[in-house]
């Protein structure tokens, strides 16, 4: 098989490029002593986080109890907010794990992430009022219960109550944080007279691990997202949830959502670069989610484009390019790097490198780059995805562990961009899990998960009307 953390040779490097692409390639290395002590690292935070609030690694009780069997029916409405796109769904469920599904999504505009919150929650209920004209459904039929994916760190106190901790992956609206989500949403639909309860708030992990589950994984462990941001949430045993006190339940387990974005922000076990650095200090939000920087999607280019600068201005890269004052233009943008095209360069197998050709030439106005640039920046993209994936399973092998997990088994539902689209990754996390678990990795199963904060959200709904 392909060792799919082979990194390209470069041909016709200078000395100085080899020592200081050996430097760089040394810094975002992870060998397997370290990824198990990162293992081990993430297992005591997670101690830390079901002990206490307020942990970096939050480890938040869902209050979602109770595992979907499949056999759900009902219709509810589902809401999706936490990235590019807004979504609300209807979807009736029926026997058999048949879902009938009318769904709609809006773009929200930039000026919404970042203004006043009720204009947020305003925009999205005028969403739903739409969406429930076209679909025909009239206020005669009854209220509809709403389950409500909203994927930040929400400190629950219960289903359909928390109030938001912070904002991540550049929202940053004014008025949110520390209110209760579910009574602003409640407020604006409200305002609207839109027919609809939020009986069930969730985390994006919550809802793909939900749908996991109702596909008939009785051995469902883990929801992960692998996109713009990265997280995962578990099934955890009720007693083990310390700082939830004397919580009845008649159900063993809860859902916990780690937020893992936010694991080792005390730097004590990461090994961070000085490119991870000036992306933190620049970004919305510095000094926090310092693991969902090294690994998800809305970081993964600046990441790259942060390591191409400074071969630049040590003029190790883009030699033969005749420049003047604006041919670095584009690049020196902050995010002018996309994560699609790390993925298109990982991809490109080209011995001429045609497709990282056409990136620099078409996205970022740089010509006539050679043969040896392109492979330079394919082994820069190369080394920042490995680590990213590494990474990614270290965390995922840390709640293997902690639930005593390996030698039963166990199945994790995936979504995200990273993991449907980039190339390798799954071969990456696969790979890595056999460094830390031996022969025992075969006993873990990653499946692509889509749509869990759709689907997910309305069993999270359904759910909390039974358990109710
Ligand atoms: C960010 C959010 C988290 C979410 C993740 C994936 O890390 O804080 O709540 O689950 O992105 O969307």
């Amino acid at each position: 098989a392909l060792d799919p953390f082979k990194l390209i040779d470069i041909e016709n490097a200078t000395e100085e490029q080899a020592l200081v692409l050996e430097d760089i390639t040394k810094q975002f290395e992870l060998s397997t002593q370290k990824i198990t002590e990162i293992v081990q690292h993430y297992v005591g935070e997670m101690h830390k986080g079901l002990e206490k609030n307020n942990h970096t690694l939050a480890m938040i009780p869902s209050f979602v109890i109770g595992k979907p069997t499949g056999k759900e029916v009902g219709t509810v409405l589902a809401m999706d907010l936490g990235g590019t796109n807004f979504r609300v769904c209807l979807m009736e469920f029926k026997e058999n794990t048949e879902i009938n599904i009318k769904q709609q999504k809006y773009r929200v505009p930039d000026e919404f992430k970042t203004g006043k919150v009720n204009m947020l929650f305003d925009y999205i209920a005028d969403c739903v009022d739409k969406f429930l004209q076209e679909i025909g459904y009239e206020k005669k039929n009854g209220i509809l219960d709403l389950g409500f994916t909203f994927s930040f760190p929400v400190q629950q106190t219960a289903i359909d109550k928390g109030t938001l901790l912070h904002w991540t992956k550049g929202f940053e609206a004014e008025g949110a944080v520390g209110e209760d989500i579910v009574k602003l949403m409640q407020g604006s639909l409200n305002r609207r007279q839109i027919p609809a309860r939020v009986v069930a708030l969730i985390n994006d992990t919550v809802g793909t691990l939900l749908a996991h589950a109702y596909k008939r994984h009785t051995d469902a462990l883990i929801g992960v997202i692998l996109g713009t941001g990265t997280n995962g949430a578990y099934f955890e045993k009720i007693s083990h949830i310390k700082k939830l006190g004397t919580f009845q339940s008649k159900s063993e387990e809860m859902i916990v959502n780690m937020e893992w974005g936010a694991f080792d922000l005390e730097r004590k076990i990461l090994p961070i670069t000085m490119f991870d650095n000036k992306l933190d200090r620049e970004s919305l939000n510095p000094r926090a989610q310092l693991f969902e920087k090294l690994i998800s999607g809305m970081y993964l280019g600046e990441i790259v484009r942060n390591i191409i600068l400074y071969l630049i201005d040590r003029d190790l890269l883009f030699k033969c390019v005749h420049f003047d004052y604006s041919t670095f233009k584009e690049i020196n943008k902050q995010w002018a790097f996309d994560t699609v095209w790390v993925s298109t360069i990982e991809a490109d197998q080209s011995s001429n490198l045609d497709d990282t050709k056409i990136v620099f030439e078409k996205y970022l106005n740089i010509y006539s780059t050679s043969l040896t640039d392109r492979q330079i920046v394919k082994k820069v993209c190369q080394i920042v995805g490995i680590r990213s994936a590494r990474l990614g399973a270290a965390g995922l092998a840390g709640v293997i562990s902690h639930r005593g997990a390996i030698k039963t088994g166990c199945s994790i539902g995936i979504d995200g961009s990273l993991f449907e689209f980039y190339p390798n990754f799954e071969q990456r996390l696969k790979s890595t899990f056999h460094e830390v678990f031996g022969s025992d990795a075969e006993n873990i199963h990653l499946e692509l998960t889509r749509d869990g904060s759709g689907v997910g959200a309305a069993l999270a709904a359904i759910l909390a009307v039974k358990h109710a």
